[in-house]
């Protein structure tokens, strides 16, 4: 999700926050010059039953998973037709069910949600809203830890994104929302609808079902404490009234994706948490980290109204006795341990502290570090890894939140520069690099310094400024690693950064300027620890067909580049996701409102071959008003164009809803998928979606379960 805050004013500037000069258009056409190497949810709905069917209009009744089925060959499905229906839709022979909806209850004696924003009160123990990110732990038998074979038992970790404050509260109340002085309960209500759920989630003859009466069952909120460990712990840029030494905070925000780690634990993303702070205009350092981090005068829901901790301003006579470093404590990848629901979750700064979108594991290896690729989703930024100083020992496997700080603590973050010959290099963020130590934007004091102001110590190395970073993903055979690039658009924008290699097109689209559609990088390291890489573009998000009384012939080739037919065009990728129980199936997920004209967001399933497997592709951009006056071509490398059977739509979701999270049974025969927002732009009068439950009723995000009517692997 990109959050825009039109109450909130920028310290300073733009409402983006990557000013920094490095990779302008003008530095890579330099570098150019050496370039030579190089368900049937088609259904209405129906009804309110916890764990109802959607399918009437089909035949594809649920019948229970058959154990014995043989994996079919991948994509063999029928493509789903775009469409604005307001229904899950996916293809024949599958079945998708609502599994997790906004406010149902997770523990035993919770009254069912009433969906009219009358409950209160009792939010940790529902339901979150905006589900996005998602990660299955199977069970042991003996229902005890972790079992990365159980495909019928285990536990699903679903963050909690955001809230869309109409349909949380009741009509009188949302007219009268006033982000100068929320009302306490109100705001007690948001906090708990964020952060992350742990359910547990069993399989029976009538598909799965979440265990109202597990152990495991736990919500982690916006105000839930926290550990902070690694670099930032303990630093004079991290005391707050709350935590006077600087080792904890209270809460997640923005959860937006998700990581998993090779011992059994969840990882939880802060994205957009900058929204969730007033602050105040500072001086010299501080004024250079605000602004780079786009903290604002106000706040996104006002909470600081009611709740000091969210005011990261100075009101007191040191940084223990007020917030003024409240905001230094949120922009961290979260470790939550599923299996011990009595453990603290901890901010793990080492890792970085941006908009992270999520954190992607490479495959672990026994005598190798343990890497983790991420990006920063906002417009301008950079992909980012994570190298452990700890080399993986198996015996680790079920380590919990122990063998977290052993590998997430201390390791080596790098940032990414996409070179215009099709290499790429690695970038180290320490403070002994000297482009850091000697930065003169921002002096640079210490390590600590380094880990909480991440962006700016990339600035200072010159890392290649993104289409915005969201998900990625690592093929399971191949090792080459993927990376939605969902559409940026300042791409090209008079003052913002030009065109590149790895960002070579911008466009107009209605009224969507810059990289409307946004595309797909990919890249190929000896070894997820080695410190260069060769990339390609894999694919170009853009329909089908031009627009009426557009240049056919131009679009086909300029933007529409790789080849997408109707069964498979789509806008503004952001989830994409390897599936383990199979040698190379990769799902995309769009969160779109470019191509919403034409169609709801979706799913789609990819066979993707390998970097530079394509051909060097010219690329002609042309001049946009308010962007660029100008006709660019800019030279790359595109990946083949995905053949009919290696690129196919799979499910499109409810009016207005993002598609986004998901993750598998071990045996691939199960899918969970998260339909986030639906119907986000109605109102309490007017709305917009009735999805998942029908009628009248407000619209909810849901956990669907999808699974192949024959009982085989899904995507098959
Ligand atoms: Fe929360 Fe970048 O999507
Ligand atoms: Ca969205
Ligand atoms: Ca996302
Ligand atoms: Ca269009």
């Amino acid at each position: 999700m990109e959050q825009s805050n039109p109450q909130g004013k920028l310290l300073i500037g733009a409402d983006d926050c990557n000013n920094s000069n490095n990779e302008s258009f003008n530095n890579v056409l330099s570098e150019r010059l050496s370039r030579r190497d190089m368900m049937k949810m088609s259904a209405g709905l129906i009804g309110a039953t916890m764990f109802g069917s959607f399918m009437s209009g089909c035949n594809d009744e649920a019948t229970p998973l058959a154990s014995s089925a043989a994996a079919a060959a991948l994509l063999a499905f029928t493509p789903v037709a775009k469409n604005l229906n307001d229904v899950v839709t996916v293809a024949d022979g599958y079945t998708a069910k609502v599994l997790y909806r906004l406010g149902d209850p997770i523990k035993v004696g919770i009254s069912d949600y009433a969906n009219d924003g009358t409950n209160t009160g009792d939010f940790e123990s529902r339901s979150g809203d905006c589900h996005d990110g998602m990660t299955y732990f199977g069970l042991k038998s003996n229902n005890s830890g972790y079992d990365h074979n159980n495909s019928t038992n285990g536990l699903l970790c679903i963050n909690h994104e955001y809230i869309n404050q109409t349909y949380l509260h009741t009509v009188a109340e949302v007219a009268a929302i006033n982000n100068a002085s929320r009302v306490a309960s109100q705001v007690d209500k948001e906090m708990a609808a964020h952060g992350v759920a742990v359910i547990q989630v069993s399989n029976s003859s009538t598909g799965f079902a979440l265990d109202k009466t597990s152990k495991y069952n736990r919500r982690v909120t916006a105000t839930t404490p926290m550990e902070l460990r690694g670099a930032a712990s303990g630093s004079a840029y991290t005391k707050t009234l709350y935590s006077t030494d600087g080792r904890a905070t209270r809460g997640t925000v923005n959860n937006c994706a998700n990581g998993y780690t090779p011992w059994g634990t969840y990882l939880t993303c802060e994205e957009n948490w900058n929204g969730y702070f007033t602050a105040d205009v500072r001086t010299g350092k501080e004024l250079v980290a605000f602004n780079r981090y786009g903290l604002k005068t106000s706040s996104r829901y006002g909470w600081e109204s009611v709740y000091p901790q969210w005011k990261a301003t100075v009101s007191a006579a040191d940084a223990t006795a007020d917030y003024r470093n409240v905001a230094n404590t949120f922009g961290y990848n979260v470790e939550i341990d599923p299996f011990n629901p009595t453990s603290t979750p901890i901010k793990r700064t080492a890792m970085g502290r941006f908009a992270h979108e999520g954190a992607w594991p490479a495959k672990a290896t026994a005598g190798k570090p343990v890497v983790f690729y991420m990006g920063d989703d906002s417009r301008g930024e950079y992909i980012y890894k994570y190298v452990s100083t700890q080399v993986w020992n198996p015996a680790d496997a079920n380590g919990g939140l122990a063998t977290g700080s052993k590998y997430l603590d201390n390791g080596t973050l790098y940032v990414a520069k996409f070179n215009a010959n099709g290499t790429g290099i690695w970038l180290k963020l320490d403070i002994s690099e000297p482009a850091i130590a000697t930065y003169a934007t921002y002096a640079f004091a210490d390590v600590s310094d380094v880990a909480i102001h991440t962006r700016i110590a990339a600035d200072a190395r010159g890392a290649t400024k993104m289409d915005r970073p969201e998900w990625g993903g690592v093929h399971p055979t191949t090792g080459e690693v993927y990376m939605t690039l969902t559409n940026n658009s300042d791409r090209a924008k008079t003052g913002k950064p030009g065109l590149d290699e790895a960002n070579p097109r911008y466009y107009a689209d209605g009224s969507s300027k810059g990289n409307v559609n946004g595309h797909i990088i990919r890249w190929k390291e000896s070894e997820p620890s080695a410190t260069t890489f060769v990339w390609d573009i894999y694919l170009f998000g853009a329909q089908s067909a031009v627009d009426a009384g557009g240049d056919n012939a131009y679009y086909q080739a300029n933007v529409n580049i790789s080849g997408l037919t109707a069964d498979n065009d789509f806008s503004s990728a952001d989830g994409l996701w390897f599936s383990e129980a199979t040698s190379g199936l990769m799902w995309i997920q769009t969160d779109d409102g470019a191509y919403t004209d034409t169609t709801n967001c979706m799913m789609l399933a990819a066979l993707p071959g390998s970097v530079n497997d394509g051909a060097t592709t010219a690329i002609k951009s042309l001049a946009v008003p308010t962007n660029v006056n100008a006709d660019q071509t800019v030279t790359t490398r595109v990946g083949a164009k995905p053949t009919a059977t290696k690129l196919k739509r799979f499910l499109v979701g409810p009016v207005e809803c993002e598609i986004t999270g998901i993750a598998e049974t071990p045996d691939g025969k199960t899918i969970f998928v998260n339909v986030q927002h639906p119907g986000e732009d109605g109102t309490t009068t007017a709305l917009t979606s009735n999805w998942p439950d029908g009628g009248t009723a407000r619209p909810r995000s849901s956990t669907i379960v999808i699974t192949k009517n024959d009982g085989g692997i899904v995507g098959s």
